[in-house]
Parts: structure tokens; sequence; C-alpha cells
């Protein structure tokens, strides 16, 4: 079951023995975050054997591979998502690989619905903790060999990386909202109804990634810290309806702030 994770370290070793002390995922509208940081290698996932390839606007589809004050850091521009049809073990490969490759240490971002009242549009939230009840597990079937059957989920988010990332958005001036992100499915954005819902579970905010990368990434022991672009007010809680060219838009506009906060923080990690 696990073969294409062996395949793809194979192929990303026949280009590059580059050992990433930290990874990032970048969410939707949010690629760009690592262009003006200068390059050591550059791996398309089209061109991994067996890696999951994203359909998504907005998601560019490739490793970036870079130096951020003397540590080596691997991008993920773009990832793939539970509604694109993949199973949910194939949308935490991409982790796997980077921890086979010798990551410890992973950095999560998305763009989020705000389910909080007292959130905005264009806010950044700390992830504190997720809730992923309403999707399928992907540490569900054969179990990865190199984690735990029954993993502990009590310090999902690394409480020292959050401390650094909370930290470094003071000392630049970039206010920060905290919280627990909720995922579900999509694609479809939610229901009014399905947003009082997330709340009454103690949701801050929605989206469709993250937290089963969270979890399959801290079955392998990686430290792992996550932030969320509020690209919009859930549905419901504004009168406009929902789209995803506002995702990419406002993941864009917020884009240079997140960059630096991003950068900032893994100089410290
Ligand atoms: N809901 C779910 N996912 C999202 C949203 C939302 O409102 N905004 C960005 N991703």
């Amino acid at each position: 079951m696990f073969e294409n994770i062996e395949k793809a370290y194979e192929y990303i070793r026949s280009i590059t023995d580059f050992v990433p002390d930290a990874a990032v995922t970048l969410g939707s509208g949010l690629g760009d975050v690592a262009d003006s940081i200068e390059e050591v290698a550059a791996i398309n996932y089209r061109d991994i054997p067996g890696f999951p390839v994203s359909t998504v606007a907005g998601h560019r589809g490739r490793f970036y591979f870079c130096k951020i004050g003397g540590k080596n850091v691997a991008f993920m521009q773009g990832r793939v998502h539970y509604y694109e049809g993949y199973p949910m073990q194939a949308c935490v490969m991409p982790l796997r690989v980077l921890h086979k490759m010798g990551c410890r240490l992973l950095m999560l971002t998305n763009a989020a619905g705000g389910v909080n009242f007292s959130f905005n549009a264009g806010d950044i939230m700390l992830i504190r903790d997720h809730i992923s009840s309403l999707v399928p597990s992907p540490l569900i079937g054969e179990n990865y060999p190199d984690g735990t059957r029954f993993p502990d989920m009590s310090n999902v988010y690394d409480k020292e990386l959050t401390d650094i990332i909370r930290n470094t958005a003071a000392e630049i001036g970039l206010p920060i909202k905290e919280g627990v992100y909720i995922q579900l499915s999509g694609p479809n954005y939610e229901t009014p109804a399905e947003v009082r819902m997330c709340r009454l579970l103690g949701a801050d905010a929605v989206g469709m990634s993250t937290a089963c990368e969270a979890m399959a990434a801290v079955q392998c022991g990686m430290r792992v810290c996550g932030i969320s672009c509020i690209t919009n007010l859930a549905s419901g809680m504004s009168p406009k309806p929902l789209s995803h060219d506002e995702v990419k838009e406002m993941a864009d506009i917020r884009g240079p702030q997140l960059r630096r906060l991003i950068v900032e923080s893994i100089k410290k990690f």
C-alpha cells in the first residue's frame, strides 16, 4: 500500500539530496509565498511517479526547495484534497514522502472561512487544535510502518512552534487570531446551518484540508504547526455568496504578510 511513497522518494532522490529541516504546505492562493526565496531545486508533482496532482485553480503543484536563514525548507506549492476524489491516504502521502526525506517539522497553511463571530475576512489565525471527526481519518487501513496504530492527538499543534509564531507575529506587528480549525469534505461551501453546527462544535474556522495532514504528520513523529488565512466569513455570516475567486483574491492580498510571518518564524524554529 505504501510502495508509491518509496517510488516518489527514489525519484526525488535521483534529482536532489536536499534534506528539509522544515516543510511548509501552501494553501489556496498562497503558492506565491515562496517565490522570492532563492531556489535550490524544484520538482513538479506531475513528474513524480505515483504522486497525487491537484486539479484546483490556485494550486501550483510543485515542491520548491530553498534555504531560509541557513535552514533547508521544502515548500509544497499546492496540495491535493479529499474532494478531488483522492482517498485520504493519498492526501497525506506527500507528507510521508517529506518525512522519508528527513523532514521532522511541518507548517501547514490554508485558506479558511471564519466561523467565529469576532473574525473578519483577511484575518490570520494560528491553529491551536482541529476537529476532523466529520471526514474519514487518513490513518484508516494498513498501518503506516513509520507510525503507531493509535497515535495520541492531544498535542497536534506543537506548543513551542505555536509560541514562536505568536511571538514573531507580535514582533512584526501582525495582529493574529487563534482558534480551532474544522475540516469538512467540500467541495461545496457550507450551508448557514452547517456553519452554525461548526460553531456549536467549537470551531473558529472551516476548511477542506489540513487536519488530515496534521494527523498523518503527527503519526510519524513530525512536529506540526498551522496557520489559516481567513479569506472570507463562512456561509450565512455575510450577505455575499461565497466563491473560490473571493478566496484566492483575499489570499493574494494577505500573501505578503503571511510570507513574512512564515519566513521569520522558520528562522527561529
Ligand atoms: N468554507 C470552507 N472552506 C473554505 C472556506 C469556507 O468558507 N473559505 C476558504 N476555504
